[in-house]
């Protein structure tokens, strides 16, 4: 399993510092196999990773420039970060990033051999038109993504359910999923109001590999019950 903790623009460097003290003192007491990346601001990437993996919520697609208020490559490098979430909702819609440049950012990062957390997801009026509207549109979201990059995490994420406390049913999960799987090779996340109480039965669902977590990951220890849930599930689905 993959479980991903991302901040937005929450915590502080001295809360995540004490955050990820005990997620990593949760792994390493539970051995716990599974992989868990925490995508803290960029403020707060000074960390000394052990048993978890630190990704950035975003990149500037070049190795260093004139492009004010961003943060690029070598920056990125002086903290070894390897990992980054490309595509999220909140980058596409809030944000206003088009498919060109996300696919831009996916380009270079791969080049630089990144493990890449790439999201799609589509808006709810998209969800009600039905499954062929569904999948065109999450179909555009892969103009110009290496579906058989390597180093891919794929992310399903409704933008609908980000932030909502709205979930799709475990059913249409595993429908999406199950479409996804015959695109790619790579593990395919869920993501969109996962929680305690949710987590363990969407991680269980066939062809969800993990789960990208925004909100209910900002409490460390209800992050570790996830992880525990996970590694619970590990022995079941016989990984
Ligand atoms: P949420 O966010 O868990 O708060 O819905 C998920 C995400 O945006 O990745």
């Amino acid at each position: 399993m993959i479980l991903c903790a991302n901040f937005k623009a929450n915590k502080t460097r001295e809360e995540t510092r004490a955050y990820m003290a005990v997620v990593e003192s949760f792994v390493s007491a539970n051995d716990i196999t599974d992989t868990i990346i925490v995508f803290p601001p960029f403020t707060a990437l000074d960390h000394d990773p052990r048993n978890v993996l630190i990704g950035v919520q975003n990149g500037y697609p070049v190795i260093n420039g004139a492009f004010t208020g961003e943060i690029a490559l070598e920056q990125l490098e002086e903290f070894g970060v390897k990992t980054i979430l490309i595509g999220h909702s909140e980058r596409r819609h809030v944000l206003g990033e088009t498919q060109e440049e996300i696919a831009a950012k996916f380009r270079f990062f791969a080049q630089q051999n990144f493990v890449i957390v790439y999201c799609v997801g589509e808006p709810l009026e998209i969800r009600k038109e039905g499954n062929e509207s569904l999948m065109a549109y999450i179909e555009k979201q892969f103009e110009g993504i290496d579906l058989s990059y390597s180093d891919l995490i794929l992310a399903y994420e409704p933008v609908w359910a980000i932030g909502t406390g709205l979930t799709p049913s475990n059913r249409d999960i595993e429908q999406l999923h199950g479409v996804l799987r015959t695109k790619t090779h790579a593990p395919l996340l869920y993501g969109g109001s996962v929680k305690i109480e949710n987590a363990g039965e969407i991680m269980a669902l066939e062809n969800v590999d993990g789960i990208l977590v925004g909100s209910a990951s900002l409490s460390a220890n209800d992050f570790c019950d996830m992880i525990a849930q996970a590694a619970e599930l590990n022995t079941e689905k016989g990984e």
